[in-house]
């Protein structure tokens, strides 16, 4: 087990598009998923994909941390990884949370995404994994894969305005008096709403 290095924004490894993994049960694949694991539980994430840690495979580890389950659709989840994963969007809703990312340290912003997905992918163990997720667990998901495609939160948000350092973001909301609009805007669910309570707590970062 090995802490990995992170990289952050501007490093070129997170804007490239990575490679699928070939053999998902190789032992070096399950040696890198357990250094993930561990790298990601050092700095306090909720999830971490490989090309964060200057490897450019097409595969994640993510995990739901108690507080921010959404309830009884999206429990709490310990971290498990996903392998060439294929995520689908179900249905047109979107839901504007929170989101920050270890590679963008001190910053969150409101990210419109799909409110449902499906997910398909295989473990390091080689098992199938499938689903239908929603709340948190949708987010961490499209938001671990954005960055197999070498997309960052940021350049998925509709209002910039809408971003700010940590301290600020808690103290004064998503984009202070705008939270509810963000909302309103992307015809979402009060995902604004949401984010003082949890902006506060340390495992978001994904
Ligand atoms: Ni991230």
């Amino acid at each position: 087990m090995a802490l990995l290095k992170i990289a952050r924004m501007g490093h070129p490894v997170l804007l490239a598009k990575a490679r699928a993994v070939e053999d998902p049960t190789a032992p070096g694949i399950r040696t890198l998923v357990a250094d993930m694991i561990e790298t990601m539980h050092d700095a306090a994430g909720a999830g971490l994909a490989a090309p964060q840690v200057h490897v450019p495979l097409r595969l994640f580890v993510y995990s739901v941390p108690a507080q921010r389950s959404a309830g009884a659709d999206d429990p709490p989840r310990t971290v498990a990884a996903l392998i060439n994963p294929v995520i689908t969007p179900i249905g047109e809703e979107i839901a504007i949370q929170t989101e920050g990312c270890l590679s963008i340290p001190g910053l969150r912003g409101a990210v419109p995404r799909a409110a449902r997905v499906r997910y398909e992918g295989v473990d390091e163990h080689g098992q199938a994994v499938s689903g239908e997720a929603s709340g948190f667990l949708a987010v961490v998901l499209q938001h671990e894969n954005d960055h197999l495609d070498g997309i960052l939160y940021p350049m998925r948000m509709t209002d910039l305005g809408q971003m700010g350092f940590e301290t600020e973001y808690l103290r004064f909301g998503p984009g202070g008096q705008a939270g509810g609009q963000a909302g309103g805007q992307a015809g979402g669910q009060a995902g604004g709403q949401d984010s003082p309570r949890e902006s506060g707590q340390a495992e978001e970062h994904a």
